[in-house]
């Protein structure tokens, strides 16, 4: 795992996006892994100001997002679908059938979860991977006590995760209580991962994950058992 320490929160964005575009350059049609949150928010704009200056396209690329609440349609302000959409997708070139979201309001969701990995791995597998981190020390929505051994499935949020997204609906009942999220042995399967961890909210993760212990107990931990993680790190001690 290679640490990080960013300056500040442009410059953490900034080193994740010099990431993602070297990535880009290297191989045209790369697959990337995109994550949501307030965290990303500065790399997205990175990644578009770059795309709008003519120095990068992702004409061929390829992305699958993370996680997507289940019971929420995809044009709902609060979905992940909606915020993919409006600090990324709808400002690139990336083409509409190469932008794959988990969807979290189909009837059958456990087959929306088995057929997500199957898409991944029809692409040919997640090249960069970017993460953020829960103040559980979630990944993904994968909550703690989740199996290191797992794809993509459907998880119960927990409250401490239902709390600090409740900023983004109107009122905290409205937080959906459910998640199609990949699984950690989907995230693992990336070949790069980069994970961003922002803010004083973050501190108690950030020790953790800097202790080298290995849990179940503490979903970001897996990614020890990674051989191409990059921790960028900013706003904590
Ligand atoms: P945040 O979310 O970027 O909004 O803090 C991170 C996460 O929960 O994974």
């Amino acid at each position: 795992m290679k640490w990080i320490e960013a300056a500040s929160y442009e410059e953490m964005s900034k080193l994740a996006a010099d990431l993602f575009k070297a990535q880009l350059k290297e191989h045209k049609q790369s697959v990337f892994g995109m994550a949501t949150g307030g965290t990303p928010e500065g790399f997205y704009q990175e990644l578009v100001a770059s795309y709008q200056a003519g120095e990068i396209s992702f004409a061929e690329a390829i992305s699958f997002n993370l996680d997507e609440y289940i019971g929420v349609a995809p044009e709902n302000k609060v979905s992940y679908h909606y915020y993919m959409d409006a600090h990324l997708f709808n400002h690139i070139d990336m083409k509409r059938e190469n932008i794959h979201v988990p969807t979290g309001n189909v009837a059958d969701v456990e087959k929306a979860a088995t057929d997500y990995d199957a898409a991944i791995e029809a692409a040919g597998g997640i090249d960069m991977q970017l993460l953020g981190i829960g103040v559980n020390g979630h990944i993904g929505f994968n909550e703690p006590g989740s199996s290191f051994e797992v794809g993509t499935n459907i998880v119960e949020l927990t409250e401490s995760t239902r709390e600090a997204n409740k900023i983004y609906f109107d009122k905290p009942e409205d937080v959906p209580t459910h998640a199609i999220t990949m699984g950690i042995k989907t995230i693992m399967q990336s070949r790069k991962i980069v994970l961003l961890i922002s803010g004083a909210s973050k501190q108690e993760a950030y020790d953790r994950l800097r202790s080298g212990e290995v849990t179940e107990d503490f979903p970001a931990s897996a990614l020890h058992n990674h051989p191409n993680v990059t921790v960028i790190y900013t706003g904590v001690k």
